[in-house]
């Protein structure tokens, strides 16, 4: 009977074929409802333009500074490209913490700790007088109307510091370069970490016309054509839409597939009713999902002697690589005992199976529920190309991707399922998104200097 109830509980997470292929169509509506011109007020996938009309064509050159802010780390990069026949990239880069109370405080410290690392980054190059163009991959919604500007629509994941929302975050930090009177920068291009993945992995394969991110945060980009993009002017040619399909759901279109544990996972973040289907699907909120239905087993009686330990209680205790490590294959229910312990959790044998099973279960919808938002995104470029069947490549990034043990695999045989005309190839980002930002950069000051 405990058997049962445990397994009642988990069926709420378990989605059919015929579920999954209805968040894949609600995502297209969603994806028509951000494009166009007389609906993109009210749209909760904002599709936003990013001005980057091209994946690279191995004609980049130059030295450029890149930032890659919004992951798990923020990164100072110096990226080094030469064009022609034998085409290298050189990057060098150094990690940077952003501590929680900078994430969190006000704009102006963010900005002046982002210059902060800047500085120490062209002192350990021995570069401070370069002046060097820069990309700046910024992993937030942001409503461009060049490659240089974007006005932050809303903070996502775990970043809150004031006076940014509706501000161009370009400007933000020029100005806080300005502050420090130090060195001089030419910020070029923003850009989504999911468009600098997309173009990191198509400057190996041109095939690549889309980018996901399956890490702390969850997001789409894909190459769109002009003349479907009514907010852009012109019907030539190709646009890259940043789509920000994390807010898909947030008018409540999920709603039927949401669990009561999504909602207190929701209603416990810094953004609550927003990013809903980010927070089905993310590394920041998977972990939390898990120990809510925990907590809510130990509640009942099913696990822990029916105690709630203070660790249970503590917000963001199980970690992606923590899930990671449990759902392993290859570990031992020891050793997931092991694990547990070390959280502090005092598990038996039996705990460690079922605590095993809720995150199997937990993960493989995030799996499948990102696989069905993919699924909506090749068909749709399948469809505007008229095709009967399409090859592509999706340029891919992200701490759940790349440390989950079944992630990638049950997203890669969802989108298979729920889009057998399309032949998807998924390419794992191996430099991040930097050197792509950087390939956005040389393209944007290009054009500039034609248009002198
Ligand atoms: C990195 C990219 O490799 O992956 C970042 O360089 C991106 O731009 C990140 O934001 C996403 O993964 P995570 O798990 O760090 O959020
Ligand atoms: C969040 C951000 C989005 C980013 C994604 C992955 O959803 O809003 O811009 O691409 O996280 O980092």
């Amino acid at each position: 009977d405990q058997t049962r109830q445990i397994e009642e509980t988990l069926d709420q997470f378990r989605l059919s074929k015929v579920q999954l292929l209805e968040v894949k169509k609600r995502m297209r509506v969603e994806m028509d409802i951000g494009l166009g011109k007389d609906t993109q007020d009210k749209a909760t996938v904002k599709m936003l333009p990013t001005y980057v009309r091209q994946t690279p064509d191995g004609t980049e050159n130059g030295d450029f500074l890149a930032l890659d802010l919004g992951g798990t780390n923020f990164r100072v990069l110096l990226v080094k490209i030469r064009s022609g026949k034998r085409r290298t990239v050189e990057m060098h880069n150094k990690i940077y913490a952003i501590p929680h109370e900078i994430m969190q405080g006000t704009g102006e410290e963010l900005f002046d700790h982002i210059v902060h690392c800047i500085s120490d980054f062209l002192d350990y190059m021995g570069m401070k007088n370069a002046r060097l163009p820069l990309g700046f991959t910024f992993s937030f919604p942001c409503q461009q109307t060049s490659l240089d500007a974007g006005i932050l629509v809303t903070w996502t994941k775990g970043f809150k510091a004031t006076d940014c929302e509706g501000e161009d975050v370009v400007g933000l930090l020029r100005e806080g370069i300005k502050r420090r009177e130090e060195f001089d920068l030419d910020v070029v291009a923003i850009v989504n970490d999911t468009v600098g993945t997309m173009m990191t992995c198509a400057y190996e394969e041109p095939t690549c016309e889309v980018g996901l991110i399956a890490g702390t945060g969850s997001n789409a980009c894909y190459m769109e054509e002009t003349r479907n993009i009514d907010l852009v002017e012109g019907d030539e040619g190709k646009m890259c839409i940043n789509m920000e399909w994390g807010a898909f759901g947030d008018n409540g279109c999920l709603d039927d597939i949401r669990t009561e544990y999504d909602k207190a996972v929701d209603e416990l973040s810094l953004n609550p009713g927003k990013q809903r289907y980010e927070k089905m699907c993310s590394g920041m909120y998977l972990g939390e999902i898990v120990r809510n239905i925990l907590i809510d087993l130990t509640k009942r009686g099913f696990l822990f002697r029916g105690q709630i330990s203070e660790t249970l209680k503590t917000r963001g205790i199980f970690e992606t690589k923590f899930l990671s490590q449990i759902e392993s294959d290859r570990l031992a229910l020891l050793q997931v005992r092991s694990i547990l312990q070390h959280l502090g959790l005092d598990s038996t044998c039996d705990d460690s199976i079922i605590v095993k099973e809720v995150c199997g279960t937990v993960s493989r919808r995030a799996a499948q529920i990102c696989g069905a938002g993919m699924a909506a995104v090749v068909d749709k470029i399948r469809e505007n190309r008229g095709l009967d069947h399409l090859n592509v490549t999706v340029g891919v990034d992200g701490t759940l991707y790349k440390l989950h043990p079944h992630f990638s695999r049950i997203m890669h045989q969802t989108v298979k399922e729920l889009a057998p005309k399309c032949n998807v190839t998924f390419l794992l980002s191996e430099d991040g998104s930097g050197k792509g930002a950087a390939l956005i950069t040389a393209v944007g000051c290009r054009l500039r200097e034609q248009e002198k």
